[in-house]
């Protein structure tokens, strides 16, 4: 940690850190606090208040973004903007996200104390509802702000059948306005996110600061398997066309293809659901929930057509029909060059060293990136745990990234 951490620093970021986790739903396990949820909403104004005693002047957009502004000197000069997300996943950790939220709180603070003011508006931002979330759609806040929500995606379901539409609408917001932000409207200078890593790299490498270089496409898909319900105990095995069977087959081929993946290359199930609940029926419709990852776009759209055909050859196999229902999360997004190279300078006045490291989770950065040049730094996740209560990085870490997020913020600004 640099010298120039003070103890006021360090003991925002901590009870920060301890004070916004005491906003999660105690029925589920970890930290948890979904978009949309009780304790989120509470939370946010729990962040806003922390962004007013910044001194930061404060709104929240149609979308849901908090948003607090910093004036900068020269105000008609384009904003720099940085922020990041306070949701969590089901039973998440109390760092992803929101470490780029305190920390861009904290670094706003630290540009306004030190007595030399940005020449440009600085934007902190806490988007709405960044996790892929129960409708499965992620950066809801971001992608607003990118104009890049479908209006079909407002009638994307969750589980009990609610659409996210009605989701917003019960939230306060009104789904018809979400577009109706102005983020698009005004050119900006740059966005920047901090981030904890969710990987073990830096750990690992022993670095205290990672500069992103791209982060991760990714690619869902539903894959519905119909066979036949029969009996159980009396229909032969040769004679069945068992769904679970062929689930179960597509989710190894799914697993085979992220084990032959180039380096940063990932697939995952995360969900197989049966219509049959008697036990002594064979399964005759199975739902199964897949994605893959990697920042090589070659390889995702290669990956998208072998899955198909080797998921349907094997279906086939076994007597059951199979259809595919494929979305696109993100595309993969490089880093701006530009960017990169400040923050690395940034890094290295302060005597930090860092890697280039390119992303595996997706970020709000991505959106962003359609409206700015985008950059992102990375501090350490220790033991690499992420998206699980275990998710941990020490309030020293945080420190570091906010001062190199600060040295980026006013390399930026002098650009
Ligand atoms: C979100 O964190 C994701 O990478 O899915
Ligand atoms: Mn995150
Ligand atoms: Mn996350
Ligand atoms: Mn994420």
């Amino acid at each position: 940690m640099p010298p120039s951490t003070s103890q006021e620093t360090l003991d925002r970021l901590g009870t920060g850190v301890d004070q916004l986790s005491a906003f999660h739903d105690g029925d589920r396990l970890g930290w948890t606090r979904e978009v949309f949820s009780e304790p989120y909403r509470a939370s946010r104004d729990w962040t806003a208040a922390r962004m007013r005693e910044a001194g930061l002047d404060v709104h929240v957009d149609a979308a849901g973004n908090i948003i607090g502004r910093l004036a900068g000197s020269e105000s008609s000069a384009p904003a720099l903007v940085t922020g990041s997300h306070t949701d969590t996943v089901d039973g998440g950790g109390r760092f992803d996200g929101i470490v780029g939220v305190l920390g861009s709180i904290e670094a706003a603070r630290l540009l306004q104390e030190s007595g030399t003011p940005l020449r440009r508006d600085l934007l902190v931002v806490d988007f709405l509802g960044e996790e892929s979330n129960v409708f499965g759609l992620s950066c809801l806040g971001s992608r607003c702000a990118a104009q890049e929500l479908l209006k079909e995606d407002l009638d994307r379901r969750d589980y009990r059948g609610l659409s996210l539409g009605q989701a917003y609408t019960d939230y306060g917001l009104d789904p018809a306005r979400l577009l109706d932000v102005p983020w698009a409207k005004a050119p900006l200078h740059a966005f920047v996110e901090l981030h904890i890593e969710q990987g073990p790299t830096l750990e690992k490498q022993g670095l205290p600061l990672g500069i992103v270089t791209a982060i991760t496409g990714i690619e869902r898909f539903i894959a519905t398997f119909t066979g036949a319900a029969d009996h159980a105990g009396t229909t032969s095995m040769d004679d069945r066309r068992d769904a679970m069977v062929a689930a179960a087959e597509a989710v190894l081929a799914v697993r085979a293809e992220g084990c032959g993946a180039p380096t940063h290359g990932v697939a995952t199930s995360t969900r197989v659901e049966s219509e049959s609940r008697s036990p002594n029926v064979v399964p005759s419709l199975v739902r199964m929930y897949s994605e893959v990852r990697s920042v090589d776009p070659a390889w995702l759209s290669g990956v998208k057509g072998r899955l198909t055909a080797e998921i349907a050859a094997k279906a086939g196999g076994l007597g059951v029909d199979v259809g595919f229902e494929w979305s696109t999360d993100n595309s993969v997004v490089r880093a701006d060059s530009g960017v990169q190279d400040i923050a690395g300078a940034a890094a290295d006045a302060l005597g930090l060293p860092w890697m280039p490291i390119p992303s595996g989770a997706t970020h709000d950065a991505v959106h962003m990136a359609a409206l700015a040049p985008m950059g992102m730094i990375f501090i350490p996740s220790q033991g690499g745990k992420s998206h699980c209560p275990e998710e941990w990085s020490s309030t020293e870490d945080i420190a570091t990234g906010v001062n190199a997020l600060v040295g980026t913020l006013r390399n930026l600004d002098a650009t």
